[in-house]
């Protein structure tokens, strides 16, 4: 039998679809499930985007496109990025690629050598970990518990680029938190990124339009437009469109960084596919009333968790103000059983097994972020289901001995 590359036992499935899998199976038996487990929004995007795909299909080239992506997707993303005050760019600073997550894989392979570090907070998105490992990159994990409200300190940021690492990566608003960083705070990190030149910036900013309390998306580039010149910004349609099946992802940065994107794409993806560009194009360029209305629906879901969160004893749940995440620290139910079926809990695996095999309410450990005192609760489900399932998530604290 011929050998793996190592490179594939350094790659691990991910443990998020692993518990949506399991869901997934019990609710096929018959069970009454609540899924709280996969990061989707759980919305169809706008007519005006599926307009455009069949419009797009009626005059189909049939052909490869651009490497980089076609000149409307990037125009659209332009025009985008003024849109939230990211200015300065041309095309030239621009490149797409096969949703977000191939974007920071493709910049994982273009920044980072064999032995190089990458730098990021912990709870992180599991991805990070993964395309690290791929690429044989050391990574720096800077640990943000609950009691930080899970967020970096300038402290904690100027420690770990005093060692040099080759790429910082930041993400905000944060799957799994939900923690936005306001202006204040990104100015901070911002005032201390300006004194180490030899650090990439990738900002992984794909919740952006989805921030909450008025407090507004701010990035590095922001508070220091010189930062531009070694930060990339990186934007995805799957989570402010409703559209993760349709896989678009796009970074603004450097033109060189932007031109090794294209080339690497040219090897692998060749391009996104026609119809689906098109499609972005209507996203981007036409009317936002779809995200709004999701923004301000998932504020409201927001609040509803957190009723539940902080009403449960010995719960840590710092507010998120982004995204569709809660991350409450559980960890007050380790060492204890559940008393109505006898199963003890020992971690956050064991807790979220435990809750899905009596509840039947699916939340991903938080060791998949690299705490493992959490769970993520996912709160995009159809409105009906959040209630009963926050209500048996409190239940299930309320039963153990
Ligand atoms: C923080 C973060 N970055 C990137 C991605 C990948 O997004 P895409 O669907 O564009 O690949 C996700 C998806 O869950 C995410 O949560």
């Amino acid at each position: 039998m011929p050998q793996f590359a190592q490179r594939i036992g350094r790659a691990q499935p991910s443990a998020i679809m692993q518990v949506a899998e399991k869901a997934k199976r019990l609710k096929a038996e018959g069970r009454d499930i609540i899924n709280f487990s996969i990061g989707v929004p759980n919305f169809l995007p706008g007519d005006h985007i599926y307009a455009a795909a069949r419009e797009s299909l009626a005059h189909d080239s049939g052909q490869y496109g651009s490497n980089r992506g076609s000149d409307a997707l990037l125009e659209a993303f332009l025009a985008h990025l003024e849109k939230i005050g990211l200015t300065g760019y041309t095309v030239a600073n621009l490149a797409s690629g096969i949703g977000a997550k191939q974007v920071i894989y493709n910049l994982a392979e273009a920044l980072l050598d064999e032995g190089d570090t990458i730098a990021f907070a912990v709870p992180y998105w599991t991805s990070y970990r993964d395309i690290a490992a791929i690429v044989n990159a050391k990574v720096d994990l800077l640990p943000c518990p609950a009691a930080q409200d899970y967020k970096l300190t300038p402290q904690q940021l100027e420690a770990a680029l005093e060692k040099k690492p080759r790429v910082f990566l930041f993400n905000n608003p944060s799957n799994p938190t939900g923690m936005v960083y306001g202006r204040e705070e990104i100015a901070a990190l911002a005032d201390v990124l300006v004194r180490y030149p030899d650090t990439w910036i990738i900002t992984d900013d794909i919740y952006h339009a989805m921030v909450f309390d008025e407090l507004g998306y701010h990035n590095f580039a922001h508070a220091r437009p010189e930062l531009r010149d070694r930060l990339i910004f990186v934007d995805s349609l799957s989570k402010t469109y409703g559209m993760p099946g349709w896989r678009v992802g796009l970074m603004a940065g450097p033109e060189s960084v932007a031109k090794a994107i294209a080339t690497l794409n040219s090897n692998h993806i060749t391009s996104i596919p026609e119809v689906v560009q098109a499609a972005a194009v209507a996203a981007m360029a036409g009317p936002q009333d779809v995200p709004a209305a999701k923004r301000r629906e998932f504020q409201a879901k927001r609040d509803q968790v957190m009723d539940v969160m902080d009403a449960i004893p010995g719960v840590v749940c710092p507010r998120p103000q982004g995204a569709f995440y809660a991350f409450p620290d559980v960890s007050v139910a380790f060492g204890r059983v559940h008393g109505p079926s006898g199963l003890a809990i020992a971690d956050d695996l064991t807790f979220c097994s435990v809750l899905l095999e009596t509840k039947g309410v699916a939340c991903v450990p938080g060791s998949a972020f690299g705490e493992p005192r959490a769970v993520r609760i996912s709160y995009t489900c159809p409105t009906p289901q959040l209630a009963p399932g926050l209500q048996r998530f409190a239940e299930f604290f309320a039963e153990l001995n």
